[in-house]
């Protein structure tokens, strides 16, 4: 009888011993696993349990290893939250920041996006053929020495000053587009459209030459990075403006329907006003860029430039 109650008191302890052997290994692994933690370690780096929250909703787990590789950054989170941030970047969001403590971070992305944290014509690439009407030409990106459109077509002198060719659907574009003008009152005609590279050679030194390097650089682009060289391009102005001139064009009735219609017809203004830092070029009222309407819609209402609609969601 007093072995069996001894018995049952080792039994007792025994299980006891177990049951907080296991508790112990249960609290260990826990802790193993918080310790080795992406959350733990981003909070050892520096930031709050908040912003923690941010980075792993935001981020993807390669992301994350990335952020772990890096120094602790207060703008980080920041830059999550905006709108148009590219992981790709983020390096260069840092450091373009850091160097423009003034600039919104808004602006910093929207800046870099674009390349703008690099000198013009520096770091250029080929533009993406394969992107079709959407290729972007701009500072940064370039046609192919031997880039010449299919399907240009002569503009009839009724619709384009002398010498004016494009791409046969671009025309087709423009064509709608001025008949919708047209019955609103307006008439459009068109200044300038294709041009080769020798042609753009020749204009951008004319302005060169004439004006100086800065000037050129402003209003036109160097050969092979122009819009004109693609047959997407269409510089526009008003028939029955006193002068013809781009200077008056800004204040046309003309322009402002452009502004408000073109893009129901495919068309986008590609050098808008207050957009000059991001585009690379004096505000153009008359540059219109062919993208094809349900792009031109997307693009129109984006509120964003074309650079910048590229960079975020066409660019692969
Ligand atoms: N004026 C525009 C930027 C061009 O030369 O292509
Ligand atoms: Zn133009």
């Amino acid at each position: 009888m007093k072995k069996k109650v001894k018995l049952k008191k080792e039994v007792k302890y025994g299980l006891m011993g177990i049951i907080v052997l296991i508790i112990a290994v249960v609290f260990l692994v826990q802790f193993i696993s918080y310790r080795t933690s992406t959350n733990y370690k981003l909070t050892e780096l520096g930031y709050s349990k908040e912003e923690v929250k941010t980075i792993t909703e935001k981020l993807n787990a390669e992301q994350v290893k990335d952020i772990l590789k890096m120094e602790y950054h207060k703008n980080l989170v920041v830059l999550l939250e905006e709108k148009y941030f590219i992981f790709d970047n983020l390096e260069r969001y840092l450091n373009y920041q850091n160097e423009n403590p003034d600039k919104s971070m808004s602006d910093v992305v929207s800046m870099v996006n674009v390349n703008r944290d690099r000198d013009y014509y520096t770091d250029t690439v080929e533009t993406d053929l394969s992107l079709g009407d959407l290729i972007l030409v701009n500072k940064y990106h370039y046609l192919p020495d031997d880039f010449t459109p299919e399907n240009i077509v002569s503009m009839n002198l009724q619709y384009a000053y002398d010498d004016n060719s494009v791409r046969d659907y671009v025309y087709d574009a423009f064509l709608e587009m001025y008949r919708a003008a047209k019955e609103e009152g307006y008439q459009l005609i068109t200044n300038s459209s294709y041009r080769d590279y020798e042609w753009q050679e020749t204009l951008y030194n004319n302005y060169k030459t004439s004006r100086g390097q800065a000037y050129a650089d402003a209003y036109a682009a160097r050969p092979g990075y122009s819009e004109h060289q693609t047959g997407l391009a269409l510089d526009i102005t008003c028939y029955n403006c006193e002068k013809n001139t781009f200077d008056e064009f800004p204040d046309s009735e003309e322009y402002q329907w452009l502004l408000k219609n073109s893009y129901k017809y495919g068309f986008i203004l590609r050098y808008p006003e207050g957009k000059e830092d991001i585009t690379g070029y004096s505000f153009e009222a008359w540059h219109f860029r062919y993208v094809g309407k349900d792009m031109a819609r997307k693009i129109y209402n984006s509120g964003l430039t074309f650079d910048e609609y590229y960079a975020y969601y066409i660019e692969k």
